[in-house]
């Protein structure tokens, strides 16, 4: 008799004597005793995944018709009346098939800006808001759970994913992800964050070693998913990839035990990444409950390990409970009669404010907000082939994207008519260039080339410059899961690229006319040679579907940027103590899956990758070292100007509250983001120069109307961990709270005496 028989003769059997007995919310130990083995080792593992060579599970059932395009489903048993769950991605929005067969209806949904942009708002209820639109579509379309956030730390600039993170640090990360995470599950959807953890880089993702001390682990890479998921109980966590230290994340009882579940608390369900890690009794063993979207060699693994006695049905009959849990919260099993109808009218509305609040004004010599613009030369290929995020899982099936030219014109301007055309002309020529290349890419999932940039003749130029009131260049980068970045015309501007951006401001320049430079980019590009030459930079980034729209808002001056960079902007790319630690260049198939189990030891940055910066991540490298950099972390100028009065700190009991007034002193409406660093007494512990560590953004202030911003943190927040002694421990002495605009320009200086705090935590990841 084969195995799927035997299970289902097995289940029959024990349906007979349970007679009715089917899930509640209270009866789930009861319904994991009815369950035989094969079940739970069907619940545990997912249904599989149609056109990904590797082996599936051919036990699997689920209602995956319900919502196509979904990435995962649980496994329904019926006889027990447990539903299969819809499991979606995120980050940027949900990703479902847009259309389906011998349907008319479409199910498109809202492409959001990505979590970059996101988290350069530094508006934690701005985010909460983006996460209620993002839910009720999850909601509206039949889904259970997002695939989201991804809040992986950027420890290198060039990592494909960092459009989807956050940010270099980690208070940033986890009070972004928590706002995001509540937002969305107000709607009874989940969320899963993601990737759990050390995953930075792209270059075999699936079995890159990452080498860490334990000390970097959790202050650094741990750290903002501790502070998201203390805040905001996410209802599942997703383990990443890679390994770190030679283990699996997904094979980690250190990790998913010891630390998320026994020290933070973490009441959840986790699951690996899609076919992430080698052998699923290892994972169970973790306490990873569920294996997506499930390989056959799995489910053998479970049954084998608990016959043989090396798993133990405990662990099993735990992994069950805690899916079962997520499955009765879920959407599906309460019956929501989900409308295929969310409101997109609305949410194309918040995600067109949404991205104006998250530009960072990078430079502005006068020339923004524009006035007494009509006519606009529109100049670079991205301004017609608006970049709306980056591709991959993040990537969004959305109605359309609003390029900026589009978003010019809703705006009452005129793009140049004939520049358009050029521009036309030269992408399609461009894109059939690309094209076998593109075909190749897009079969790897890798991001399809860009057209290189136009070049464009001095007669043209002058011509423009005498016609159009203001010359516009956009820049555009995409980048995505599946592979790194490059230097060479993707973190530094290609020559053709510097050469528009000179040639087109000289041209302006000689009639005393501007130049602005827009850049719809992912994540950081060099800016120190060139930023100087135009009128304006404005760092747009990826805004999503109505990303034209929004830029349009934004210069025009019917929105004002209000964001600041979530991450530092070296002079050069090798300025990162991480470059010499970074696959660049290489290459390595996305679905590189061995499933062997062991790590390989042969190709730095590829096989393994040593993170021999440690701590010294972002600004906190920058400021070892006293190095000048193009922006700072934290940076970010605005239509207006503030200036910051009263600082106050007052220590009670474990609570710091830090009080400062901020002031719109220009002339026009904006927001201010109050950042809060802190530098620690000397101790036996090299520390940072500085560390953020709280952060507020003033309500919209008009010229000469002022804010009382209050900042708080815990003594217990200024930490160390001290591997040696493994603990968290705040040592005694005095603080200095330092009042930043940004990292680098600091308004005020506070101190406060704290008291010595130790902190022992379990003894996790003690191999290194
Ligand atoms: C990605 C995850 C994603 C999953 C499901 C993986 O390749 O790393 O972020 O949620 O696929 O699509």
């Amino acid at each position: 008799m084969n195995k799927t028989l035997l299970s289902i003769t097995a289940a029959v059997a024990l349906s007979a004597c349970n007679g009715d007995l089917k899930l509640r919310e209270d009866n789930i130990d009861e319904i994991v005793n009815a369950m035989t083995l094969e079940e739970k080792a069907q619940l545990i593992i997912g249904v599989g995944m149609p056109g990904i060579p590797v082996d599936q599970p051919v036990i699997g059932a689920s209602d995956a018709g319900k919502v196509p395009g979904a990435a995962g489903f649980t496994a329904n048993i019926e006889r027990l009346g447990i539903p299969s769950i819809a499991l979606c991605d995120g980050p940027a929005g949900l990703r479902i098939t847009p259309t389906r067969e011998g349907d008319d209806q479409t199910y498109y949904c809202t492409h959001f800006p990505i979590g970059t942009l996101l988290a350069s708002t530094w508006n934690t209820e701005l985010v909460k808001q983006v996460g209620v639109a993002m839910g009720q579509e999850v909601l509206e379309y039949g889904g259970d759970v997002l695939l989201a956030p991804a809040v992986n730390i950027h420890r290198n600039p060039l990592c494909g994913r960092n459009f989807e993170y956050y940010s270099e640090d980690p208070v940033v990360t986890g009070n972004i992800a928590g706002a995001y995470i509540e937002g969305i599950q107000t709607n009874g959807v989940g969320t899963s964050i993601k990737h759990f953890a050390f995953n930075s880089q792209e270059t075999n993702r699936m079995n890159n070693n990452a080498l860490i001390d334990v000390r970097t682990m959790r202050e650094i890479y741990l750290k903002g998913f501790e502070i998201a998921i203390k805040k905001s109980a996410p209802w599942t966590v997703m383990t990443s990839y890679n390994y770190f230290n030679g283990t699996y994340t997904s094979e980690s009882h250190d990790l998913v035990t010891k630390v998320l579940r026994e020290e933070w608390g973490y009441k959840g369900t986790v699951m690996t990444d899609w076919f992430g890690g080698a052998n699923g009794a290892a994972q169970v063993a973790a306490g990873n409950d569920m294996l997506q979207p499930g390989r056959q060699t799995q489910y053998n693994d479970i049954i084998k390990g608990v016959n043989d006695g090396s798993l133990s049905i405990e662990d099993v009959n735990l992994c069950c409970k805690r899916i079962l849990n997520l499955v009765v919260q879920s959407p599906t099993f309460k019956g929501y009669k989900y409308t295929n109808k969310p409101d997109l009218k609305a949410h194309a509305d918040v995600t067109r404010q949404s991205a104006t609040e998250g530009m960072v004004l990078l430079e502005n010599n006068g020339a923004l907000p524009m006035k007494n613009v009509k006519n606009i030369a529109v100049f670079g290929n991205a301004a017609y082939s608006w970049i709306a995020g980056g591709t991959g899982s993040g990537d969004v099936n959305r109605a359309y994207t609003v390029n900026l030219i589009e978003g010019l014109k809703n705006a009452g301007y005129t793009p140049n008519e004939a520049l358009k055309t050029s521009y036309e002309q030269w992408t399609v020529s461009e894109n059939e260039r690309n094209a076998e290349a593109n075909a190749e890419r897009q079969k790897n999932w890798l991001p399809a080339l860009l057209p290189s940039e136009m070049p464009v003749d001095k007669k043209l130029l002058s011509e423009q410059a005498k016609s159009q009131d203001v010359a516009l260049i956009a820049i555009g980068r995409i980048s995505g899961e599946g592979s790194d970045r490059n230097i060479d015309g993707d973190f530094d501007l290609s020559s053709a690229e510097k050469e528009l951006i000179k040639n087109v401001t000289a041209a302006f320049h000689a009639v005393g006319k501007k130049a602005i430079v827009v850049l719809n980019i992912g994540g950081v590009i060099e800016t120190a040679s060139w930023k100087n030459i135009p009128d304006a930079v404005l760092c747009a980034w990826q805004g999503g579907q109505e990303g034209g729209n929004s830029v349009a808002d934004v210069l025009s001056g019917k929105a004002y940027p209000s964001g600041k960079l979530t991450m530092t902007w070296p002079l050069a790319y090798t300025d990162h103590k991480s470059s010499e630690n970074f696959p660049l260049g290489k290459k390595a198939a996305m679905l590189n899956m061995k499933f062997d189990g062991q790590t390989r030891t042969d190709e730095k940055d590829v096989d393994y990758t040593q993170y021999e910066e440690g701590i010294y991540v972002g600004y906190r490298w920058f400021d070892a070292e006293n190095m000048s950099v193009s922006y700072p972390f934290g940076y970010g100028k605005s239509y207006t100007t503030f200036e910051y009065s009263n600082a106050d700190v007052k220590v009670d009991g474990d609570i710091i509250s830090v009080t400062v007034d901020v002031k719109n002193t220009g002339n026009a409406e904006g927001k201010e983001i109050a950042q809060l660093y802190v530098s620690a007494p000397s101790s036996e512990l090299a520390k940072p120069v500085q560390e953020l560590k709280a952060f507020a953004k003033t309500k919209a202030l008009m010229p000469g109307e002022s804010e009382t911003l209050c900042l708080t943190l815990n003594t217990a927040d200024l930490a160390s961990f001290h591997p040696g002694e493994n603990a968290w421990i705040v040592e005694e002495g005095s603080y200095t709270l330092k009042i930043g605009a940004d990292s680098r320009d600091i308004k005020a200086e506070l101190t406060a005496d704290i008291k010595a705090k130790t902190t022992p935590v379990s003894r996790a990841f003690t191999a290194r």
